[in-house]
């Protein structure tokens, strides 16, 4: 048993990270635990794979007695989205479905429906779909969910927030939740997405309806000592040897985000044994490489020539003063207006995103795929 746990890679990426995956952020989940506890709402800004997800789903864990109501709003169309979205978070929470058939009943106008499943025993549910897109819905679901929540202690969370933008009638939408929400005090909400740029948009933006409705908490790199540690620790829980100027080259390599450095980290042990040193990550790049290229590759033939040389400019030369003369001389492009219009749509597309200044990459490994192209 134990020398299968040890062959197993104790590094894992693009999903929550938790337990012995997780290193702890003991100040942020200091600072978290404190607004559930005493009920505030909180935004969390943070560029995405930062942490945001297992940040709130470690801390909630944490706090006894506790329990998360979690709804991923990732993609979401219509207001019958969002509606099903949160019902269905409802019927997570509570599997028995005595008390899901209750919380159904408070939905009158939505004329909801239980299902069971004879083979598995999982409990579904279905909403009439010309009365979940009213936008009115929302109201009647949300105070279900203060039913279901404010009976005890829950965290509501309301991940990728910034989807609920999507929609035809999202400031109808947004104004009916903030309505709602901003009366339901015993239930703290929790708001966090993946596009900063449109969280800051829909809580600082004074026109927005959720405008300073939750305290702000920001969550970034983990501090560069403890993850090191963290990962030189996960390293050696499977007997591999790796120093600590290895372990920083690699969180260089890719910016110290963490779920890069993971992802890395995740492919460098597959292609060692024994020993990793400096020279493993060029090796571990590729492997990443040859399972996204054909990804990046496509990323690549959406971009007109302008576009794909700002790209390749912010590559190499960084993404700060993307207008100056130095900056066009160099990636090969005519004027400041082209450069412009071509970061607006590389943002759009999200290859890249705007950091107080500065256009960044918004996958690490995609601009070191680009700068060993042979172009
Ligand atoms: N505290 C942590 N310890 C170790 N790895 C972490 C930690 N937080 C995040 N990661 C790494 O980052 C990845 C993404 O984490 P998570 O989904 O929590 O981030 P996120 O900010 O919510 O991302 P997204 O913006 O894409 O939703 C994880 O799979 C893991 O590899
Ligand atoms: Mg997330």
């Amino acid at each position: 048993m134990k020398a299968k746990l040890e062959d197993n890679n104790p590094f894992r990426y693009g999903c929550v990270v938790e337990d012995s995956f997780y290193c702890p952020r003991p100040l942020l989940e200091r600072q978290l635990a404190g607004f559930v506890r005493s009920g505030q709402n909180v935004v969390i800004h943070g560029e995405r794979r930062m942490g945001k997800t297992s940040l709130i789903n470690a801390v909630v864990r944490g706090l006894r007695g506790w329990r998360m109501l979690y709804v991923d709003l990732l993609h979401v169309q219509t207001v019958g989205d969002v509606c099903r979205r949160i019902v269905s978070s409802v019927r997570n929470l509570e599997r028995k479905a005595t008390i899901f058939e209750k919380a159904l009943k408070l939905l009158p106008r939505l004329r909801p429906v239980m299902k069971i499943d004879p083979a598995s025993g999982e409990v579904g549910f279905a909403l009439d779909a010309r009365a979940a897109e009213d936008p009115y819905a929302v109201e009647e679901v949300l105070d279900m969910l203060s039913k279901v929540a404010g009976n005890g202690r829950t965290v509501v969370v309301f991940d990728e927030f910034q989807d609920i933008c999507n929609l035809a009638d999202a400031q109808t939408m947004l104004a009916l939740m903030r309505g709602r929400i901003q009366f339901q005090g015993d239930i703290p909400y929790v708001f966090t997405g993946s596009v900063r740029s449109r969280m800051v948009e829909l809580f600082d933006n004074p026109d927005s309806a959720f405008y300073k409705s939750a305290l702000t908490l920001c969550v970034g790199e983990i501090e560069q000592d403890s993850f090191a540690k963290f990962l030189l620790a996960r390293f050696a829980s499977g007997r591999r040897r790796v120093s600590d100027e290895t372990v920083r080259a690699i969180m260089d390599t890719v910016a110290n985000v963490p779920g890069d450095v993971q992802q890395l980290c995740e492919a460098i042990w597959g292609v060692t044994a024994g020993s990793v040193g400096p020279e493993d990550i060029e090796t571990a790049l590729q492997v990443v490489f040859m399972r996204e290229g054909d990804k990046f590759e496509s990323f690549c033939e959406r971009l007109s020539p302008v576009q794909f040389k700002l790209l390749m400019g912010i590559a190499r030369i960084g993404g700060r003063e993307i207008q100056s003369r130095a900056f066009l001389d160099e990636a090969g492009i005519g004027n400041a207006a082209s450069a412009r219009k071509a970061a607006i749509r590389l943002c759009e597309l999200r290859y890249v995103y705007l950091f107080h200044g500065e256009y960044r990459f918004s996958s690490m490994f995609f601009r070191a795929w680009l700068l060993r192209r042979d172009y």
